[in-house]
């Protein structure tokens, strides 16, 4: 089997396993990346068939609009509720307690808002995003003012990080969040303290947010093939 056939087979598996875990009558954080968008088919699969009856989400980024509007899920904003009772969403690495580093689709300020609020956060993995420590693989995103880059750029220096500003694909230029703001990659050899390098780095003036997500995650569901069978296990 292609290596890129048996990760979709992973996110898809894991995908499935965290939206058959919604209730009818919840309202869910819809979160954003490509694992999540197979959660985001599947719940719109559920209500489809009637086996999922009155779900409300609220959607992490453009992408998971887009997505909820194409399968049938009707969307509320943070003002019109006043809970969320589970959220799903992907990671671009996860430790073993649980702490996570999110933003590889740009979109973590309004997912740590989102997932953070949820009474239940799954996280929806494959197992290649699973290291110890944070940091391991993947530089960590810094959303940041267009008119930060700069000194922003050397603060995270400074404080050891090799950085380098987001570039779009298929667009010329730096990538633009959908808060109209930029991405800094900032690759740490190692992160050994995740709730106080979080901190540090949204004192930094002109940091919106960063992908640090501390204490949030609530469950990790991790994607696995073997003999061309995807299978799914909870941490
Ligand atoms: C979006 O900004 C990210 O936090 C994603 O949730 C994360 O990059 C995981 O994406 P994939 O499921 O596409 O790997």
């Amino acid at each position: 089997m292609a290596e890129m056939d048996a990760v979709k087979l992973m996110k898809q598996a894991v995908g499935r396993s965290a939206a058959a875990e919604v209730q009818s009558d919840s309202i869910i954080g819809l979160g954003t990346g490509s694992t999540t968008a197979f959660a985001i088919q599947f719940l719109g699969d559920r209500l489809a068939s009637g086996d999922l009856k009155n779900i409300k989400g609220v959607p992490t980024s453009f992408q998971a609009s887009v997505l909820a509007k194409k399968y049938g899920i009707p969307l509320v904003t943070l003002d019109e509720i006043d809970h969320i009772d589970i959220a799903i969403d992907g990671a671009d690495e996860v430790d073993p307690k649980f702490n996570l580093i999110k933003g590889g689709g740009a979109a973590h300020t309004r997912e740590k808002i989102v997932d953070s609020l949820a009474e239940k956060f799954i996280v929806v993995v494959d197992s290649s995003k699973l290291v110890d420590p944070l940091g391991s693989t993947f530089p960590l995103p810094v959303e940041v003012l267009p008119m930060a880059v700069s000194p922003v750029t050397r603060a995270l220096e400074t404080l050891g990080a090799t950085v380098e500003l987001r570039m779009g694909v298929n667009k010329d230029g730096p990538v633009i969040t959908d808060q109209g703001n930029m991405v800094l990659d900032a690759k740490f050899d190692a992160i050994t303290d995740p709730a106080g390098l979080e901190k540090n780095l949204n004192n930094i003036p002109g940091v919106l947010e960063n992908g640090l997500f501390v204490g949030v995650a609530s469950d990790v569901l991790v994607g696995e093939v073997k003999d061309g069978e995807a299978s799914v296990r909870s941490l």
